[in-house]
């Protein structure tokens, strides 16, 4: 599919694995198109009582934390021209039509299971990486999914966060 220019999305979503670099990558991104950056982790951390995801898991679950996900990130779609790294598992619990994705960018960073597991350092915001075979079996089910929603796939192999940035902004700015 040609992609067309920036201005013809609302949003711009990045999706991966946690460990792809969506955070790092989103801000760099944000700096070079000028655009707002909202990690989606973090916005569910602001308005919460609770300051890590892991807490959130323990004191009210997952399915709890997936409602919150859903509701967060609904309500900042509510405004435009943002770029939004979403956590690693945030599409596969919203409804297509939930979303309104035609309007959306979305890019999958595209790392491997161990280049995800090497940049993962903390573990606080990701209870479902602390067990290593179940975290590479979620990413074996994932990734094809993750290519399947993509409009745009980007390798991230061997570069820095501020390159990935740079090689997603030659496609799309
Ligand atoms: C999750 C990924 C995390 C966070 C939560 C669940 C997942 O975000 O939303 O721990 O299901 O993959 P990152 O992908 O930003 O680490």
């Amino acid at each position: 599919m040609p992609i067309p220019s920036l201005k013809t999305y609302s949003n711009i979503l990045l999706i991966g694995f946690m460990g792809s670099g969506k955070s790092y990558v989103g801000r760099a991104l944000s700096k070079i198109a000028k655009m707002k950056f909202l990690d989606l982790d973090n916005e569910i951390l602001r308005k919460s009582p609770i300051k890590s995801i892991q807490e959130i898991f323990d004191a009210q679950g997952e399915k709890y934390f997936r409602s919150l996900e859903k509701q967060t990130l609904l309500e900042i779609l509510k405004n435009d021209r943002q770029i939004i790294s979403l956590g690693g598992g945030t599409l596969f619990y919203i409804e297509k039509e939930d979303l309104e994705l035609k309007d959306k960018l979305i890019i999958f960073l595209d790392s491997s299971y161990e280049e995800c597991r090497k940049r993962v350092k903390r573990l606080d915001n990701r209870p479902l990486f602390k067990d290593e075979k179940m975290a590479k079996k979620l990413f074996d089910e994932r990734y094809p999914k993750y290519t399947e929603l993509a409009d745009i796939s980007i390798e991230t192999k061997d570069l820095s966060g501020e390159e990935i940035a740079l090689k997603i902004s030659k496609i799309i700015c």
